[in-house]
């Protein structure tokens, strides 16, 4: 496989669909529901998922693509090459900011990240990462993460978290909101990710994620030296939902180890 070709053509390939993505800001957009009234969908996910499913099926035939609204192939096992694709993740904000959304895409071959793409469309921000040839923010190498404490960290988790639910104990979560430097909630799973891995997050929490969330920004993140496991401590994968935290080494033990219990 000659994956500086497959690289290059997926960077064109996205920045393609980023200039669809802000064309359809001066369109009527239609909005629809998914598993649940706040699970939302638009003719624009849609759209874009089918232009990039429609090319990569074209040029690389015998490449499987998963994408979030059910476009792609039904993949049953994660052997060959996989390409992992998610439309807009943070289609909420898309619908009511127009911003904090990107296109996230990750390429595996036999289960392993071997490119990793997010897109900040509206501000033309891009990461991406090569296995073992480390991640960049748009032509800027990222460089490893340092370990932080707890006290000194800035984390990504939704406020949800920090109320009663049922996956985990929310008085823990508690703890780490007040122990910790400051919290932020940006409603983008791969912007969240990208953040870690760039720096400007420390880690990053979610008790549900799908492959498609976190199959880029696995790549890229783990480029730049973060620890990417469900809160059990196991490493994380791209063959269903999982709870899901990205941290900087050290960090990432800390978390899980004082401020995460999971209620079974
Ligand atoms: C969602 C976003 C959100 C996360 C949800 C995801 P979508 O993706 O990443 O931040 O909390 O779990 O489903 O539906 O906007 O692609
Ligand atoms: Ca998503
Ligand atoms: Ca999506």
């Amino acid at each position: 496989m000659n994956w500086g070709f497959v690289d290059r053509y997926a960077k064109s390939l996205i920045k393609e669909a980023g200039h669809k993505i802000r064309v359809s800001f001066f369109n009527q957009i239609h909005i629809d529901s998914k598993a649940d009234a706040n699970d939302l969908v638009t003719n624009i996910d849609q759209e874009i998922e089918q232009f990039f499913i429609k090319r990569i099926q074209a040029d690389f035939p015998t490449h499987k693509i998963i994408g979030e609204e059910g476009f792609g192939d039904k993949v049953e096992s994660i052997e060959g090459v996989v390409w992992i694709l998610d439309p807009i993740d943070g289609t909420m904000n898309f619908i009511h900011q127009q911003r904090n959304f990107a296109i996230s895409l990750g390429i595996y071959l036999d289960g392993v990240g071997m490119l990793g793409y997010i897109y900040d469309v509206v501000r033309d921000d891009f990461y991406h990462a090569k296995k073992d040839e480390g991640a960049y923010y748009n032509d800027e190498r990222l460089p490893k993460l340092e370990k932080v404490a707890v006290n000194n960290a800035v984390i990504g988790v939704n406020a949800r978290w920090v109320a009663p639910n049922r996956y985990i104990d929310h008085e823990k979560m508690i703890g780490l909101v007040l122990e910790c430097r400051g919290t932020r909630s940006y409603g983008s799973a791969a912007i969240e990710i990208a953040y870690v891995a760039s720096g400007r997050l420390d880690a990053y929490i979610s008790m549900r994620l799908s492959p498609w969330d976190i199959a880029g920004g696995m790549v890229i993140a783990n480029e730049v030296g973060a620890i990417t496991t469900n809160l059990n401590g196991e490493p994380s994968h791209v063959l269903g939902q999982d709870s899901f935290i990205v941290a900087r080494p050290r960090l990432h033990e800390d978390i899980l180890k004082n401020y995460i219990r999971l209620i079974k």
